[in-house]
């Protein structure tokens, strides 16, 4: 039975969507049959990250029960899509995602779901649909403020909340640190991506971060954060960053905690 990883944040532009590809792509490459959703329902833009530009079966018609689930996957390269609809002209009820998602949870190990920047019932349905919820959150004040926001609408659900992703990191010392977010949130931190210009390069060529830059920091922290979850080892890609065990980051220590939680 697969799993679903609902990618949160009452922000937009904090990285969610570009999160759900990145971590798709990862998971794909341990072997993994992945599917990503576009949970974004009335700014759709997952398809758009991927070059699903104007797709005709859509989560829209789904959720209206016009199609089955298994009908609005498109199929890519690594791993499969269900879009949203961009001319999404009549209400549908977000709250059936989980629901939907039933079936697909057997063909497909992980399912991840895109949210939009809002607190209403599609960003609800994304949330109720959960196993794993992950916030992204970039390292600065007014972001956290919403980050906690987030945090405290999950928490209030019971929703199962994993952990943080600190994206856009620019590594100075204005920005909060990952060990003064999670005092602050009481939320372990998962992965720490750091601001990297070739992240919007690769989606303007419609093409996932690890395919434009297998090698880069952000490729090689998302596959940690991807083999944690998937209770496997992660091989460092350069020899340095195999020093990083000497004294141990915020993260790796999360993950493994995570990574153990998983066989116990
Ligand atoms: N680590 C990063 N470094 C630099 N730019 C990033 C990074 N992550 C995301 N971006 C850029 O930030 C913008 C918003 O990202 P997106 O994933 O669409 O955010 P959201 O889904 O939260 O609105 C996009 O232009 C994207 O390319
Ligand atoms: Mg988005």
């Amino acid at each position: 039975m697969g799993k679903i990883i609902s990618i949160l944040s009452l922000k937009g532009g904090v990285g969610k969507t570009s999160t759900v590809t990145a971590l798709g792509d990862a998971l794909s490459k341990f072997g993994k049959k992945v599917l990503l959703v576009d949970g974004n329902l009335s700014a759709p833009n997952l398809g758009l990250h991927l070059n699903v530009i104007d797709p005709e079966k859509t989560l829209h018609h789904v959720l209206r029960g016009e199609i089955n689930p298994k009908d609005a996957v498109h199929k890519l390269e690594n791993f499969d899509i269900i879009p949203s609809s961009l001319h999404n002209k009549s209400q549908v009820n977000p709250l059936k995602l989980k629901d939907k998602l039933k079936g697909l949870k057997r063909k497909y190990d992980l399912i991840i779901i895109d949210s939009p920047p809002s607190l209403n019932e599609e960003s609800r349905g994304v949330m109720n649909a959960a196993d794993n919820i992950f916030i992204v959150t970039t390292p600065d004040y007014p972001t956290m403020s919403t980050t906690l926001k987030t945090a405290k609408m999950i928490k209030q659900r019971g929703a199962p909340l994993t952990g943080l992703i600190i994206n856009k990191v620019y590594k100075k010392n204005f920005e909060l640190s990952a060990n003064d977010i999670e005092k602050t949130t009481e939320i372990p931190v998962m992965a720490v991506l750091p601001h990297d210009i070739n992240v919007p390069k690769a989606q303007s060529k419609f093409k996932t971060h690890a395919q434009h830059n297998p090698k880069s920091e952000v490729t090689d922290e998302i596959n940690r954060l991807a083999a944690s979850l998937l209770g496997k080892k992660h091989k460092p890609i350069k020899m340095k960053r195999m020093f990083r065990w000497i004294k141990p980051k915020r993260q790796d220590i999360n993950r493994t905690i995570f990574y153990e939680s998983l066989f116990e």
